[in-house]
């Protein structure tokens, strides 16, 4: 028996098949391709004719041409059915609603950072980005954190397995955007006005902590900066990220790298700083923020005597919980997939 033969009678059945108009027409089809008496019976009646091996193989060629065949006839009878259910009614409403697809979103992280970094874009920070994993003199040794420092210990950094390097020690998953501060002064000479937008892991897990998270760290260096800049940068800040009520206000604190350093506080978006179950005191913590210490400007290869400087570092996640209306008092779900917590953004 001949293969093409088998072939082009599949090929023809399909082609009428899409040609019919109508289910009689598709019915007719049937019966003359696969009724009882049709092309394709006829042909597997002469099987029993061929050599063992021929009709092996041409039994499984008349098996899906058949199997084809049927496919086809079903598709186009849906095709039909369904042309014929708008062809039934002799009027169209052009007015109705048409069908509504579903549409993604961005992520509400994507969201914040692309909202933090646009605040700031507006009054010239460049945004930059730095390693997700990053050698430690540039996370912890270049920004004057000593060996002895706690968060150097393994549980209180991601360190990654690997051979260290003689000059910059061992690679960790970027704790904090700060290394960004030494990565920028050793690619560019002031005047620096950047904003540093990354991803940074630690290992915590509670409301206000995740394992991994983001952080946005500015960085202004020039001649003659000081602190007055600093506060007129977050109050800034704060009116344009989070509104005219909302209030930025600055701790004394000790960072390493820093000289005077803060922590930063943004009053509670329920109470505006009266105190409430949320808050208790009134405030809630973004992040740190000072001057930036002499010696990391020299590590990072500025001269002090010339030069001065302010850094910040928030939480993404953290900044964001804290916009008005949002009540997000469990940064967690953000990290996980649950839709219904998703889609209310
Ligand atoms: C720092 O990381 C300093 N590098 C900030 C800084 C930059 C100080 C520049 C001075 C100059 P801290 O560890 O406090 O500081 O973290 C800053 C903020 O990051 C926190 O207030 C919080 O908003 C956020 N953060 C820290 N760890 C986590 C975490 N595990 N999950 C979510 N947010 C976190």
């Amino acid at each position: 028996m001949d293969i093409t033969k088998i072939q082009n009678l599949k090929n023809q059945a399909i082609s009428s098949i899409l040609e019919a108009k109508d289910k009689q027409e598709l019915e007719e089809l049937r019966i003359h391709f696969l009724g009882r008496k049709g092309e394709i019976s006829r042909l597997i009646k002469e099987l029993p004719k061929l050599e063992v091996e021929e009709r092996k193989e041409i039994g499984n060629l008349l098996n899906d041409a058949k199997a084809a065949i049927e496919e086809a006839i079903q598709n186009q009878s849906s095709v039909i059915s369904h042309q014929s259910s708008v062809m039934d009614k002799d009027w169209l409403d052009v007015t109705a609603p048409g069908e509504k697809l579903d549409q993604g979103h961005l992520h509400p992280l994507t969201r914040a950072i692309r909202e933090i970094a646009a605040v700031f874009e507006r009054i010239g920070f460049i945004r930059v980005s730095y390693p997700e994993v990053e050698w430690e003199w540039y996370a912890f040794d270049g920004l004057n954190m000593p060996k002895t420092h706690p968060a150097r210990d393994d549980y209180e950094s991601f360190f990654v397995e690997g051979k260290p390097s003689s000059k910059y020690g061992r690679l960790v998953i970027t704790p904090h955007t700060s290394s960004g501060q030494l990565r920028e002064m050793q690619r560019t000479k002031p005047p620096i006005r950047i904003i540093n937008i990354a991803r940074c892991g630690r290992p915590n897990w509670d409301a206000t902590h995740t394992p991994t998270f983001h952080q946005f760290e500015g960085l202004v260096i020039d001649e003659r900066i000081n602190i007055t800049h600093l506060k007129g940068i977050f109050d800034y800040f704060a009116i344009n990220f989070f509104g005219p009520k909302r209030k930025i206000r600055l701790r004394p604190f000790h960072f390493q790298f820093t000289e005077p350093s803060f922590e930063v506080d943004i009053n509670c978006p329920l109470c505006l700083g009266k105190g409430c179950k949320l808050c208790k005191s009134g405030w809630h913590e973004l992040g740190g923020s000072g001057m930036v210490h002499p010696q990391v400007l020299n590590n990072g290869g500025i001269d002090p005597k010339k030069y001065s400087g302010f850094a910040f570092g928030w939480g993404v996640e953290r900044t964001y919980a804290m916009k008005s209306g949002l009540n997000l008092d469990d940064i967690r779900p953000l990290y996980e997939p649950d839709l219904r917590f998703i889609n209310q953004f």
